[in-house]
């Protein structure tokens, strides 16, 4: 197995381009399977779970061709072609390496009238169940059984229909399955309390693009008009806002300067907000965002919610970067009951922080050191990643798969602005 290297204290500088956005490339990705015509994708992360789900997607039928990007625009083309649907089948184990397979669940039942996938199960992060999914397709008339650790969705012989769905918790993967479904069911179908992430913008668009109808795109109340078939398109997802928060905390670890190229500033307001009163500069030029940091950081106070909140998947790289803050930081967690696991690794590396219930007190320190660590997640693996970028020596970052399903050449793009970071291999 491999690991990253990294000898910290560098300051880091340089153009940084962001790569497409993993979490919108995985919703976007099932979509090929609601239509008999051709779906391309452009700028597709060169991601394990993108490749992943391509998989997923040879199993159920599609066809997928890959070309290659080129230049700065690094992102991948795949065209997807769903001309019938040879299997309803989502195995284990698919399923179990990435739990973003749950999302052919909606699309599958709403297509081809039914749909078995594996339970996710438990993950890293928590306990994370799929019952807001399963509501959401029975609200269109979708019949759920649970057997042998698999879900079975079956649609009504006339095929899914329209209905209300009102989501008591603003689930991002439950949003993204009802609307796949909610395309192709019969009539009007109004959701509540839905999710309004970017990438769930993206995902509207790209349905809209596809002949799907849909009011209230980017708010939490969408209304679907469903549609008897949707047709190809061709689609570009849009840049990863984790991505480019995670370089941004980069330069303001090691008091640098990143031009994050390609990054959307309006999708990134509660991380830029958080940045700014830590110290940081921000500054949005043509075709980016320009961050810049002079090696004094302030503490911060944060707490994660659903977007335009403090996402989530920022914590633990905001962790890094706030245990080396001048003074006390106070984060709190409310999406997942265990997303601290990056804390003892920080803390054997000299950080202080201390975690009661869903809040971590991070008391800022003058240094820490490299030492050898590894994470049971990709943002926490970030996190270590970060914290090695401004540790004294060396810090070996193992288990190096989780960072490979979300950062597109993590170690080269680091290195292009000044880190002193290389993959090895475990031996
Ligand atoms: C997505 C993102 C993940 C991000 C998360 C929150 C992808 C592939 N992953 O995950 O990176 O951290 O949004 O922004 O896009 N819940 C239930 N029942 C359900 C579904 C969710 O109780 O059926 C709960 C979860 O346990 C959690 C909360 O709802 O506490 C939010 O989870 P959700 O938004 O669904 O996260 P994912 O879609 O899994």
């Amino acid at each position: 197995m491999d690991r990253i290297t990294i000898r910290g204290g560098n300051r880091l500088k340089g153009r940084l381009p962001i790569s497409g956005a993993k979490n919108a490339a995985l919703t976007l990705l099932p979509c090929s399977l609601l239509t008999a015509e051709r779906l391309t994708l452009n700028n597709l992360p060169r991601l394990a779970d993108a490749d992943s789900f391509g998989h997923l997607l040879n199993e159920l039928g599609v066809s997928t061709t890959m070309s290659r990007g080129n230049g700065e625009t690094i992102g991948r083309q795949l065209t997807m072609s769903a001309g019938a649907i040879a299997s309803t089948v989502a195995p284990y184990d698919i399923v179990r390496k990435m739990r973003a397979s749950i999302l052919v669940l909606g699309p599958l039942v709403a297509r081809a009238g039914e749909a078995t996938v594996s339970l996710p199960g438990g993950c890293a992060i928590g306990n994370r169940p799929i019952d807001l999914h399963l509501k959401a397709l029975e609200a269109l008339g979708a019949e759920i059984e649970l057997a042998a650790g698999y879900v079975k969705a079956i649609a009504p012989s006339g095929g899914l229909r329209g209905g209300r769905i009102s989501f008591p918790v603003v689930s991002v993967g439950a949003t993204e399955n009802a609307l796949m479904a909610a395309v192709l069911a019969q009539g009007e179908t109004v959701m509540e309390n839905a999710a309004r992430e970017p990438e769930i913008v993206d995902l509207a668009r790209c349905l809209v693009a596809m002949g799907a109808e849909i009011d209230g795109i980017g708010t939490d109340r969408l209304v679907v008009q469903g549609k008897t078939s949707l047709h190809g398109a061709e689609y570009e997802v849009m840049p990863d806002r984790i991505e480019a928060g995670s370089y941004a905390c980069a330069a303001a670890i090691t008091g640098g300067e990143i031009d994050l190229v390609g990054a959307r500033a309006d999708d990134m307001e509660a991380i830029f907000q958080g940045l700014r009163t830590a110290g940081v500069e921000i500054a949005p030029f043509d075709g980016g965002i320009r961050v810049t940091a002079d090696g004094k950081l302030r503490p911060l106070t944060l707490s994660t919610a659903p977007f335009p909140a403090f996402p989530t998947d920022m914590q633990a790289q905001f962790m890094a970067m706030l245990a080396l803050a001048d003074g006390t930081s106070v984060l709190t967690e409310t999406i997942f009951e265990n997303r601290y696991m990056h804390v003892p690794e920080l803390t054997r590396m000299g950080a202080d922080i201390q975690v009661h219930g869903r809040t971590a007190i991070v008391k800022g320190v003058d240094r820490i050191v490299g030492a050898d660590v590894m994470a049971t997640d990709l943002r926490a693996s970030m996190s270590l990643v970060l914290a090695g970028l401004a540790a004294d020596g060396e810090t070996r970052v193992h288990r190096v798969y989780h960072l490979d399903r979300g950062y597109e050449r993590l170690e080269e793009k680091l290195s292009a602005v000044g880190a002193d970071i290389e993959r090895e291999s475990d031996g």
